[in-house]
């Protein structure tokens, strides 16, 4: 059965963000949500992947508020005020990798841990948002080293944690998400605004993905328009 046949209430993690925040409209009119949050590095609770205490602090501040039978998670870098996607293997430092593996990688990873008490434990979805260039069989082009490394490893967190749940916690279900190229800060040195579509739309469509989703699909990396995706 699919988890959001129900009214349910969601939380969305990165609710500044360009697509975070359209998660947050899109969420608000919709008629079977009966509630939606959003949490982001200013918000109060605040959480900050360069600071990951934050994240448990996050989860105590939000539990009389829960169970969520929704959560998004859409925090991610490509680039930031330091760096740029190496475009060749000498551009490659262990700084840049570093921050994208902190905020792209261990804070959903631990997110996803701290989180679990959130999420209802008769039928919840946790879906954290991957991207395509993450997938390692899928790489013909290369460079953006710290990006697809980082995403990597977040999908396979996210595989390994579906693993363990399908066992202790078998009606809580983990999805890795690519939402499309999207018009946001993200893509907007990479020509977003010309080939990225507005995040309203990848919303959308993202949206009635997760609500064909069901248990059984726990531990899968999927695109906008339902397509499995290769890890
Ligand atoms: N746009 C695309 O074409 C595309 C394609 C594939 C995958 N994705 C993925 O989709 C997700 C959303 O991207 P977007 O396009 O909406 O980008 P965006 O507009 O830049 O939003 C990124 C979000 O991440 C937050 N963030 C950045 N650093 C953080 C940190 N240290 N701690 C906590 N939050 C932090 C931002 O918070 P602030 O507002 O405080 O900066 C913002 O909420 C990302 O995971 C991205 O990898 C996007």
């Amino acid at each position: 059965m699919q988890i959001l046949s129900k009214p349910f209430r969601a939380l969305v993690i990165g609710s500044s963000g360009t697509i975070g925040s359209a998660f947050v409209d899109l969420l608000q009119n919709n008629p079977s949500c009966i509630g939606v949050a959003g949490i982001h590095r200013k918000s109060i609770p605040a959480i900050d992947y360069l600071d990951p205490s934050t994240i448990q602090t996050c989860t105590s501040a939000l539990t009389q508020q829960g169970p969520y039978q929704l959560i998004i998670n859409t925090i991610g870098v490509l680039h930031t005020d330091h760096w740029m996607p190496e475009k060749r293997l000498d551009d490659l430092n262990s700084e840049q990798l570093i921050e994208l593996m902190q905020i792209n990688a261990i804070g959903p990873g631990l997110t996803i841990r701290h989180f679990l008490p959130l999420l209802d434990p008769t039928g919840s979805l946790m879906v954290t948002l991957s991207a395509k260039v993450g997938s390692i069989e899928d790489n013909r082009l290369g460079g953006w080293y710290s990006y697809r490394s980082s995403k990597a490893a977040l999908n396979m967190l996210i595989k390994t944690t579906s693993i363990e749940l399908a066992r202790t916690k078998p009606n809580i279900t983990l999805i890795a998400m690519h939402p499309g190229t999207v018009n946001s800060r993200l893509s907007k040195p990479f020509k977003g605004q010309q080939i990225g579509r507005p995040a309203i739309d990848a919303c959308t469509d993202m949206l009635n993905v997760m609500k064909t989703i069901e248990p059984k699909d726990s531990g899968s990396f999927i695109s906008y328009s339902g397509e499995r995706l290769p890890w």
